[in-house]
């Protein structure tokens, strides 16, 4: 029998948890849509279902990981044979997203040497990006490249790779959003005869604003912010199965996922303090409909030209912050991924590190093509059109994950009972402050709300 890895202790787990969580989503999501869903109003709707539907979710898949101490791919059978197949799926989606996470990283790393090596200016031109993506060479090396990375934290071990380089990254990223969130707020700009200022972009972000609120435009509100949460908390993708299979016996799981989700979010918001101002300043309220890629490597870009010589200063920080914030998401998903297999096969957990990454080679290259060689425009069910990245994102989040989430309330609520979990977060006589909620929530409200997210990826309504 393999002797199972752990983290040194509930910081680590903590620190690794959140360096999951915080990633991609929290910097080009969650900011626009805070500023398109009447800011404060969209806030206080994330904060409560963070409490209930996020929290429920998330204990519910760290519980299993502690209790089971195994990966996702064979936790699942563990609890009830019938529902092994929710491993498989919970499996195959960090095998899906870890690919074009890493292409995706290999874009920031190269921002970051563009605005580190030089002014940032010309990522500031039109078609810039583009014209990088499309190149033939250069975005699977810089693909290759953030693999390697990754791919050397995970070599390293639970406790000597991951925890070790969350226990480094984690703060270090805290610091650069705190400081670029407050440089932020100081800045102000005149555009022909208009003056803007920061603090001004700030109350898009905080202030509710009820304008033209319909029955429906709130349910578009509520839609948002938890299928951003969902994605945000890094559920259903069998991450935080695997994590929590390296806690140690004695920790405090109820604890430690507040903190987890108190992390996250905190960053959620910094971001939005960091991202909305800036952009509002420079751009005006238009500039802040961009999100995703077309946010980070374009609107920002230009927004850092303006900025002057701090704009390369900026850039280079603030890109440095994403690179960190991506790479502890990619090394989770490798990580769930890499664990799944040392726990089904006979095989070391270096090998398997080592399988996993050439199959995210293998598909990285693939996804690089997409914007060249393999060039080609799918129109996708939620109404979207796209290439290789974007079909496979979509089999991940819109199909895989909500199943598998789906599938995990129907197991845990309604097959082998919630007391399963109970008795997992209430060990060494922890609290579970908050378990007549998740009964309730785990059992009817999740999946009905999960329901509601999965139907929506069809464009039903
Ligand atoms: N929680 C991550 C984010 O907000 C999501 C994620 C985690 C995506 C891990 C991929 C891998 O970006």
């Amino acid at each position: 029998m393999k002797q199972r890895s752990s983290f040194t202790g509930s910081l680590g787990f903590v620190l690794a948890a959140a360096g999951s969580a915080v990633g991609l989503g929290n910097i080009w999501r969650f900011p626009y849509l805070a500023a398109k869903d009447g800011g404060g109003l969209f806030l206080v709707v994330y904060l409560i279902l963070a409490l209930t539907f996020g929290y429920t979710l998330l204990t519910t898949e760290i519980a299993i990981g502690r209790r089971t101490k195994e990966s996702p791919l064979t936790a699942y059978k563990q609890l009830d044979k019938r529902f092994g197949w929710i491993g498989v799926l919970a499996c195959l989606v960090p095998m899906i997203i870890m690919p074009y996470y890493c292409v995706i990283g290999g874009w920031v790393l190269k921002y970051f040497l563009v605005f580190l090596t030089g002014s940032g200016l010309e990522a500031a031109e039109d078609g810039y990006f583009t014209g990088f993506i499309t190149a033939p060479v250069e975005p699977i090396l810089a693909t290759g490249v953030f693999l390697f990375l990754c791919a050397i934290i995970v070599l390293g071990g639970v406790d000597k790779g991951i925890e070790r380089a969350s226990r480094f990254i984690m703060p270090v990223l805290v610091v650069l959003v705190l400081a670029i969130s407050i440089f932020s707020l100081t800045i102000s700009h005149e555009d022909g005869g208009v003056s803007r200022t920061g603090l001004q972009g700030l109350a898009i972000l905080f202030i509710p604003s009820f304008k033209g609120l319909t029955l429906g435009k709130f349910a578009t509100v509520v839609l948002d912010a938890m299928g951003q949460l969902f994605f945000s908390l890094s559920i259903a993708m069998g991450i935080m199965v695997a994590y929590g299979s390296y806690v140690s016996d004695d920790a405090d799981l109820g604890k430690s996922i507040n903190q987890i989700e108190i992390f996250d979010t905190a960053i959620a918001i910094l971001a939005g303090v960091m991202i909305i101002p800036a952009v509002y300043v420079f751009a005006g309220k238009e500039g802040l409909s961009a999100s995703g890629p077309g946010l980070m490597f374009i609107s920002l870009p230009k927004v850092f030209a303006q900025m002057g010589v701090m704009g390369r200063v900026v850039g280079t920080l603030f890109f440095a912050m994403v690179l960190f914030a991506a790479l502890t998401s990619a090394v989770s998903v490798m990580e769930a991924v890499v664990s799944s297999f040392c726990d089904r096969f006979p095989i070391e957990r270096k090998a398997s590190a080592l399988i996993e990454t050439l199959i995210a080679a293998a598909f990285g290259v693939l996804v690089c093509l997409g914007y060249n060689k393999l060039y080609f425009e799918l129109k996708l069910p939620n109404g979207t059109v796209g290439q290789i990245l974007d079909i496979m994102d979509y089999i991940s989040n819109y199909l895989f994950m909500p199943i598998v989430s789906i599938a995990t309330c129907i197991l845990v609520g309604h097959f082998v009972g919630t007391d399963y979990i109970a008795e997992e977060v209430t060990k060494n006589n922890s609290k579970f402050g908050r378990k007549g909620l998740y009964i309730v929530m785990i059992k009817y409200l999740a999946p009905i709300l999960l329901c509601v997210l999965f139907l929506q990826s069809f464009k039903v309504f």
